[in-house]
């Protein structure tokens, strides 16, 4: 076994000349996507890799030393208890979307809520309520074609329903109009000029990561689909940039339309998302 750890510290230097940061992470978990085993059991096979191992840790120890994402190459990723599918033409989900699905799974909803995740991409946000929630009506809304075809595979079999729409549409489904007792986003908010880490700027669509100058455009439209959709009491959650979460809770609250406007944090204390209730119009 001493040629596959001589071949992990080999990648995990190449890695981190490439400016990965989890180098050593990303070798082991591409040698234990090879080798058909967890990372935490690599030093636990019961049979050294063969030549062919060998040749294929190298190609996609290369690729990922070009910056293509991790999850590409495994071709999943984890999601608070659910794994999906990803690859190129979708956004990866990422941890700190975690924050917002961990407070959403701890509000009181009735036992058949209706849900909707907007910009859904991959799923995830709506498989992950799904596991918690079978009993819910959970519909996912985004424009890309690319994106649906992964959440297809990642809600197949749960009680997910997927729409294909532009949520700038005006007037779109009107008969979700005060029906809806959860609307959570996680729409594209990075503002335009920001910089971004390789693996975001060649392989995340663009599409899916920014939100025009202040980052705030989708985000806009989130807001004003919940504040049409949402019964009173209804509860919003919409995930935003980290130095976004001032012009959010502003934006909310000059809707007129909701109360108990809160800023949260992400398990790393960054500002992450806001919540807010649906007013009682009466
Ligand atoms: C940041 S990704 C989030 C995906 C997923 N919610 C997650 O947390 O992994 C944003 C998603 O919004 C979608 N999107 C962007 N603009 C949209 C629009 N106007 N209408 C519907 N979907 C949109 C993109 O296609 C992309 O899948």
């Amino acid at each position: 076994m001493t040629s596959l750890r001589h071949a992990i510290d080999s990648a995990a230097a190449l890695l981190a000349e490439a400016g990965i940061d989890s180098a050593r992470w990303d070798a082991e978990q591409l040698a234990a996507h090879l080798t058909g085993t967890e990372r935490g059991l690599l030093a636990l096979l019961d049979h050294a890799p063969g030549a062919e191992f060998f040749a294929q840790y190298h190609d996609i120890v290369a690729a990922r030393s070009r910056r293509v994402p991790l999850q590409h190459l495994l071709g999943t990723v984890s999601f608070g208890p659910v794994e999906l599918h990803v690859g190129p033409g979708v956004f990866i989900p990422r941890p700190e979307t975690e924050a917002m699905l961990e407070w959403a799974t701890a509000q009181p909803l009735p036992q058949r809520a209706v849900i909707i995740d907007l910009c859904t991409g991959s799923g995830a946000l709506a498989v992950a309520l799904a596991r918690h929630r079978p009993a819910a009506r959970i519909i996912g809304v985004d424009d890309s074609a690319a994106a649906l075809e992964y959440a297809r595979r990642n809600t197949k079999g749960s009680n997910v329903e997927l729409i294909r729409a532009d949520i700038s549409t005006p007037g779109l489904r009107p008969d979700l109009d005060r029906r809806v007792d959860l609307v959570i986003a996680n729409p594209p908010y990075v503002p335009d000029n920001a910089s971004v880490e390789p693996e975001v700027a060649q392989h995340d669509p663009q599409h899916a990561v920014f939100g025009g100058p202040d980052g705030m455009a989708v985000i806009a439209h989130v807001v004003r689909l919940a504040g049409r959709w949402l019964r009173p009491g209804g509860l919003l959650a919409v995930e935003h940039d980290d130095t976004t979460s001032g012009l959010t809770v502003e934006f909310i609250s000059t809707t007129g339309r909701f109360e108990n406007i809160k800023a949260h944090k992400d398990l790393a204390g960054r500002p992450r998302f806001v919540t807010a209730g649906m007013r009682d119009a009466s």
